[in-house]
């Protein structure tokens, strides 16, 4: 076996003749326990001639002999050092140049270098400068490759040294029983007269078989020599799995922690990215995103993105945040005339999406909305439409509300109550009218043309305003003088904002629940049907107090005649009246009634003679 051509580069000794030389494996390998043969030849010059015979021996760890190496072997000798006693042997022949070394049960401590030294007697003594390097390993040698990336065919060798004659080494594979499909193969190796066998395994390595463990044995049949290697795989593979939270849902205010956990090797560059800004990042198998005090902005997507050099791989969640609603935005308040349409916004935010109800003076109006915006839409508005418009926005959590005024400005209306009764000094005549802005009241009297108004300051003329109602009262007296056969005193009130002016003749009532008010003016000029009540029993308690006062006598004539028409129908006393009139005509009562209230009005001096004061 030994290849002439292959040993010829190995060495060429300093020596000047060139030929002292020896060739030995470089290096040499066995197992513990085991045997090792070292193959050996040498030569010396041609021009020396043994003397009695061809001896050698075996140095370990140095070739100085002066150093006292170890010696392992020795040919005219069976002294050998203590850790080689019965253990070495020389297999060659040294006559032949044959150096062949043989030690059995070797152990960790021969591992080292092995010199030859020629004695071919007297002075021709020399140690080979090259040497045989001896390594004993307790466990065979695997071959990884540096990397080993996931899903690419993977091999890996263990090797068993083959330099023992007697004993020859088998290799196995271990744990191999969750690998896909594994290979086996085994070859056998001749290098510089040392031989190895190999087995190689051969699979495709799989991210899960990351940290897994294989194992090499080797053994000796028929020999209780084993030796295992185990190695943990360390596979490369890309983010196979990036886990995040559930998408979760917090309240605003409150702090969350949003977990990232990826599967890759090496670890990854892990980043939290809140859209595609990325907020925190850290190479690691996780991440932790905590957010305190969190808001609606930050309500959104997460996306945990894990990268190593061999891939990408990202997974989101969405993390909504919930809040109660937030004060409404509503118009702001206004004022309208009574007729118009208008449509009042309400808009919020909350999560969840807020309803949105809207009340006027607390009373539910239109319908309750689940959008974002709710529109009320008014039609052709009233005076009753005038009020406090809130509109009130609730989700679970909370609810909110904002209110806007509407005011409704209308024409004056005539209250009920206006009307003229007689009192001790006279009449007094009371106007009440509605209307936005606060009507301005005036009284009218046709027959004297006097116009009485707040800012009139020659009569005594009473205002009140109360909100949207404006009350005037004027008293008249008597003046003493009374002129015969005049018309009766009318009193016109007259209401009037900036929508509209009504005049309204007053009537005279006896009681107070008999208001007679004829609509004169702005309906269009009807003529006015003066109409006077003619007998007024005035039977408060003041007059009763004073009796024997002339006007008593003056006002009432007959008041039971007519009194006791009256009580009939109260709802409309003016029908009523005419009515009757009519109805008796040829009558006797309907003529004294007619009559005497003709002569009443006549008489009533009280009507002429009253002035305003
Ligand atoms: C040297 O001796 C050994 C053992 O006897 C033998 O196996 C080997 O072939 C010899 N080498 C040469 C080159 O003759
Ligand atoms: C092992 O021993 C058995 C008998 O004991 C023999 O048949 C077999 O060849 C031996 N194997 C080796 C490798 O020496
Ligand atoms: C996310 O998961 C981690 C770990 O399981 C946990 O501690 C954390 O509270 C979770 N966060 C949310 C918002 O669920
Ligand atoms: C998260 O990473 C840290 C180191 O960055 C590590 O100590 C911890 O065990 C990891 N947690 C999990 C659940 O993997
Ligand atoms: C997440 O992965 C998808 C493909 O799986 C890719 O289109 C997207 O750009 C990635 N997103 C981020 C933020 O890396
Ligand atoms: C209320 O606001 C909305 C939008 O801001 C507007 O369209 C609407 O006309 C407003 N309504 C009133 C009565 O001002
Ligand atoms: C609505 O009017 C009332 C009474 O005039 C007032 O107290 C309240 O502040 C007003 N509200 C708004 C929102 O203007
Ligand atoms: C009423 O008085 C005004 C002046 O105060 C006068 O101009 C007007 O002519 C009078 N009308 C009547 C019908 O007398
Ligand atoms: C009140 O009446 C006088 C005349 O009688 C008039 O000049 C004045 O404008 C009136 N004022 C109001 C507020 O109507």
């Amino acid at each position: 076996m030994w290849c002439l051509e292959l040993l010829l580069p190995l060495l060429f000794l300093s020596d000047v003749s060139g030929q002292w030389n020896v060739w030995v494996p470089r290096d040499i390998s066995a197992m513990t326990n085991s045997c090792v043969v070292i193959p050996c030849t040498f030569m010396y010059p041609s021009g020396i001639r043994p003397y009695r015979g061809t001896h050698g021996i075996w140095y370990f760890g140095q070739p100085y002999p002066q150093l006292f190496p170890p010696v392992v072997f020795k040919s005219r000798t069976d002294v050998v050092h203590e850790s080689y006693k019965g253990r070495s042997k020389l297999l060659g022949d040294l006559n032949q140049r044959n150096c062949t070394l043989l030690i059995n049960n070797v152990g960790s401590e021969h591992s080292g270098r092995y010199y030859f030294r020629a004695d071919l007697g007297g002075a021709n003594m020399y140690t080979y400068p090259d040497f045989a390097e001896l390594k004993v390993l307790d466990q065979p040698n695997i071959d990884v490759p540096e990397e080993i990336v996931s899903d690419e065919s993977l091999e890996l060798t263990c090797y068993a040294p083959d330099n023992c004659p007697d004993m020859t080494p088998e290799i196995q594979w271990m744990y191999t029983d969750y690998l896909p499909d594994p290979e086996f193969s085994s070859d056998y190796v001749e290098e510089s007269n040392t031989a190895v066998l190999s087995s190689t395994l051969t699979f495709i390595p799989r991210p899960m078989h990351n940290g897994q463990l294989l194992g090499c044995r080797v053994y000796y049949s028929n020999t209780t020599l084993v030796y295992e290697r185990l190695i943990s795989l360390d596979i490369k593979y890309a983010p196979r799995s990036v886990w995040v939270n559930v998408s979760s849902e917090v309240m605003e205010g409150s702090s969350v922690t949003l977990h990232c956990e990826v599967d890759s090797n090496p670890p990854s560059r892990i980043s939290w990215m809140f859209g595609d800004q990325e907020v925190v990042w850290d190479t690691a198998s996780n991440i932790s995103l905590s957010l305190d005090d969190v808001t609606p902005a930050q309500e959104g997507l997460y996306t945990c993105v894990g990268d190593n050099s061999y891939g990408a791989m990202n997974t989101s969640l969405y993390l909504a945040v919930k809040y109660p609603p937030r004060e409404p935005q509503v118009n702001e308040s206004v004022t309208v005339v009574e007729g118009a349409s208008l449509a009042l916004h309400c808009s919020t935010q909350g999560s969840p999406a807020p309803t949105l109800t809207w009340l006027k003076d607390g009373e539910l109006v239109g319908t309750i909305t689940a959008d974002e915006l709710s529109v009320l839409e008014i039609s052709e508005i009233t005076p009753q439409g005038d009020g406090l418009y809130r509109c009130l926005a609730e989700n679970e959590h909370g609810r909110a509300s904002s209110s806007l005024n509407v005011t409704v400005e209308y024409a004056p209306v005539l209250l009920d109550e206006s009307k003229c009764t007689v009192v001790r000094e006279g009449v007094q005549c009371v106007c009440m009218a509605t209307g936005n802005p606060e009507p301005a009241i005036e009284f009218y009297l046709p027959d004297l043309n006097v116009t009485i108004n707040e800012t009139d300051g020659r009569f005594n003329f009473y205002t009140h305003t109360d909100g949207h109602t404006s009350t005037g009262m004027i008293k008249l007296r008597e003046k003493g003088e009374r002129v015969e056969n005049g018309p009766a005193v009318n009193v016109h009130c007259s209401i009037s904002n900036v929508y509209g002016r009504e005049s309204v003749l007053l009537e005279l009532q006896q009681e107070k629940k008999y208001m007679m008010a004829v609509i004169v003016g702005t309906i269009g000029g009807v003529a006015v049907i003066a109409f006077i009540i003619a007998a007024v029993r005035y039977v408060g308690h003041n007059n009763k107090k004073e009796n024997g006062n002339p006007r008593q006598d003056v006002v009432l004539e007959n008041p039971a005649l007519y009194y006791s028409a009256v009580k009939k129908d109260k709802q409309n006393l003016r029908k009523k009246v005419v009515r009757h009139a009519s109805e008796y005509d040829g009558g006797r009562p309907s003529q004294i009634v007619w009559a005497q209230s003709r002569r009443l009005l006549r008489q009533s001096c009280w009507a002429q003679s009253l002035t305003p004061f």
